[in-house]
């Protein structure tokens, strides 16, 4: 017998990187007593090797110790302030020296001028996308978020929490979202009685779509929004963890448009995913109940006043440490001049790995162009592999039996898919894997030849599976 009758309660659905994530162990043993070894091409986690946090901890109170000195107290009573305030309740903005190293160092890198006094701290990108929902959600009127077809688990995820909200998808090209459709699906979603307020997507190193935007595709997409009058929540884990060079890396859509972005920055993939630093920073106006103006940012800012309410000032000013290196004298600390060799120390092993990804399917596969495709990622972590002819489908099962068979954990597709792509196609995504080459268990030569061996391990299982062997 409960003790509390919830019948209007229904279990939200776990997503497939957790369902994976729960059978691994179970599959890994079964694995191991094949006598295979694991090869991991599923997590999407930080590398180990450029996780290590021991540097970063000296350095971290090396800045306080800075900091301190620069108080300029003698009186070894007085507990100096930078300590009291970091393990004090701040407010919701947080430390303001935190938000002005950032506001200068990121807008330095991007080009744009970043107010700090409209930064809001969220807890990684995961509480900007809840922050920018339940802003957008609070009127309790049915909602309609655009997305792509394939988009991130984790908004899918959030979005699923509210009733009243809904993700109207937007099928990819090479080059992004499609802007016809991306049109369409607005006004298809508007005639169906939704508020629409933004668009959300990844188009830097896209988490599932393993590619990144064109220029050009964004400028398109752009001036649909701007014509349609929704925003653009640009999700942006992975705009350092870059491969393209410097003059080709295209524009986030904060350089191209401040007023119509919602920016998501997170300090998870440039930083450390573990102390949860973000920040949504938007220059957009809204026109709210009674014809008032106001800023997006004093809306989020309310909003997350009354759920997060106090940030966390240790970590905020762990990041701030990051934004800071030692004077050539040693005597001090000095704003960085912007993040990308911060970018570098986590791209020497990205970049590596990805090219040992992308050598070894052109070893193995390269040869069987009309049996398998697979994207080049030209940033963040994972590129999508695609089995074309129809002969395999990426299900549970065929996931599930590359890691009993073969030892290959990889992430399946079509759970990606929102619904109504899903409805538009059954089967969406059942021809793709995510394959991700941002993890594995070792470090330095031992990374290098797991992955190789990972990658060549995949190419004799899909040969295999593909009648091709
Ligand atoms: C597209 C995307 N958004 C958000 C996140 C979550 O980031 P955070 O750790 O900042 O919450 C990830 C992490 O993998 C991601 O790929």
């Amino acid at each position: 017998m409960a003790n509390l009758e919830a019948s209007n309660l229904t279990l939200q659905p776990v997503s497939v990187t957790r369902k994976m994530a729960a059978s691994l162990p179970g599959l890994r043993d079964l694995a191991i007593s094949n006598g295979l070894k694991i090869h991991h091409l599923g997590a999407g986690y930080p590398h180990p090797e450029v996780t290590d946090p021991r540097g970063f901890l000296q350095h971290h109170q090396a800045y306080i110790d800075h900091l301190i000195a620069e108080e300029g107290l003698n009186d070894p009573a007085v507990v100096p302030e930078v300590l009291r305030e970091t393990f004090s309740y701040t407010d919701t903005l947080g430390p303001q020296t935190t938000r002005q190293a950032f506001a200068a160092v990121y807008g330095r890198d991007w080009g744009v001028g970043i107010d700090p006094e409209q930064l809001i701290p969220t807890v990684g990108a995961t509480g900007g996308i809840n922050l920018i929902c339940s802003l957008f959600e609070r009127p309790g009127v049915p909602v309609a978020y655009i997305s792509d077809a394939p988009t991130y688990a984790g908004f899918t995820a959030r979005v699923g929490l509210c009733r009243h909200a809904s993700i109207y998808s937007v099928d990819m090209d090479e080059e992004g979202a499609k802007p016809d459709l991306f049109r369409a699906q607005i006004r298809q979603a508007r005639a169906d009685g939704n508020f629409v307020p933004f668009y959300y997507t990844v188009p830097d190193g896209h988490n599932p779509a393993g590619f990144s935007f064109s220029q050009a595709r964004r400028q398109e997409l752009l001036a649909v929004a701007r014509e349609e009058g929704v925003l653009i929540v640009e999700d942006a884990p992975y705009i350092y963890i870059n491969y393209a060079p410097p003059a080709e890396r295209a524009q986030p859509f904060l350089a191209l448009a401040p007023d119509q972005t919602v920016h998501l920055f997170t300090g998870s993939k440039i930083g450390f995913p573990g102390p949860r630093v973000g920040f949504l920073y938007s220059e957009a106006q809204l026109s709210i109940a009674g014809g008032e103006q106001v800023s997006l940012s004093q809306m989020a800012l309310t909003e997350a006043s009354s759920d997060v309410l106090f940030q966390n000032p240790q970590a905020l000013r762990g990041f701030e440490a990051l934004l800071h290196e030692r004077q050539e004298d040693g005597q001090g600390f000095v704003l960085r001049g912007g993040m990308w060799p911060l970018a570098e120390e986590k791209l020497k092993v990205y970049r590596e790995n990805r090219q040992i990804m992308l050598d070894g399917l052109q070893d193995g596969l390269g040869q069987y162009p009309q049996h398998f495709r697979w994207t080049t990622p030209q940033a963040g972590f994972f590129t999508v592999f695609t089995f074309l002819g129809g002969k395999v489908s990426t299900d549970d099962d065929f996931v599930q039996k590359l890691v009993a068979e073969y030892g290959l954990v990889v992430i399946p597709m079509y759970d990606f898919y929102p619904q109504d792509a899903r409805a538009r196609d059954a089967a969406a995504g059942f021809d793709q894997l995510r394959l991700s080459f941002c993890f594995s268990e070792s470090t330095g030569e031992a990374r290098r030849r797991d992955l190789k061996e990972a990658v060549s391990a995949f190419c004799a299982a899909v040969k295999k599976e593909s009648g091709l062997a």
